[in-house]
């Protein structure tokens, strides 16, 4: 983390869990807990059906609320879709834009994710914009190749004052929801990695500016140390963002 440049942002990312009942009780359950996270700005992404009921149930709290994904396009023909613009609407702040599972079950690539990112910011949404290296891949010693590529292109077309409102989470595909960490010093290497690429394409005022999250299995446990590394300024969490304690454990962990 650093402080004095860039926000420290943990994010839940609850993907196709919990009702809007479960919303409601989970928020009640959070609230009195809130109270410490000055430093930290706290998300809770949730499936877009709940998103504004999300929004009502946190009203009175810090928690800003995020989608999960939206189409590039601004309306149209596109049965099941919601638009950046819609999410907007009913009170989300922030997206998540291809998250490996949307690339990997529903064919997101680089270039809608590019897409996405600059329908998003122009909806005035922050976009959380997740990369990462399968197992395979980082064995094969490409990761930092990879991560370049995806970056690069995600960001592709847009100018310095865009890419500040940008959050980019390193997720190694191998970490996710499998119990199985990246280290803290692998995690902050990768996330290193990305400040360079930001830098030598936007600037160094702009490179340091960007909220970098790791994601990928962050729990209680493991939080503190991540969330020490210099580059990492937050998290994306599944799993551990479903568990009221197990969450606020994580912002607490980020305002030590
Ligand atoms: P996990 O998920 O924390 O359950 O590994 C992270 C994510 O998919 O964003």
């Amino acid at each position: 983390m650093n402080l004095k440049y860039r926000k420290t942002i943990i994010a839940g990312n609850w993907k196709m869990n919990k009702t809007l009942t479960e919303t409601k009780a989970f928020a009640e359950a959070i609230k009195p807990n809130l109270g410490r996270h000055k430093w930290c700005e706290v998300v809770l992404c949730v499936p877009g059906v709940n998103i504004a009921g999300a929004v009502k149930a946190f009203k009175d709290t810090r928690v800003s609320i995020g989608g999960e994904t939206c189409h590039y396009e601004a309306s149209g023909a596109y049965t099941g879709e919601v638009t950046a613009e819609m999410l907007k609407d009913v009170g989300a702040k922030y997206v998540i834009i291809g998250h490996s599972e949307r690339r990997q079950y529903y064919n997101e690539t680089d270039f809608t994710v590019n897409k996405k990112v600059k329908a998003a910011l122009e909806a005035g949404l922050k976009p959380i914009v997740c990369v990462g290296e399968s197992l395979e891949q980082r064995e094969l010693g490409v990761t930092e190749e990879l991560i370049s590529y995806q970056v690069k292109t995600a960001l592709s077309g847009l100018n310095e004052n865009q890419v500040r409102r940008v959050v980019i989470a390193y997720e190694p595909i191998w970490a996710i929801g499998t119990g199985k960490t990246a280290t803290a010093g692998q995690a902050g290497e990768v996330c290193t990695h990305i400040r360079s690429i930001i830098r030598k394409q936007f600037g160094a005022r702009v490179a340091r500016a960007v909220t970098i999250q790791y994601g990928g299995s962050m729990n209680a446990k493991n939080a503190r140390e991540l969330l020490a590394q210099p580059d990492i300024d937050g998290g994306l969490i599944g799993g551990a963002s479903l568990k009221p304690d197990d969450f606020v454990a994580i912002i607490n962990a980020a305002n030590q």
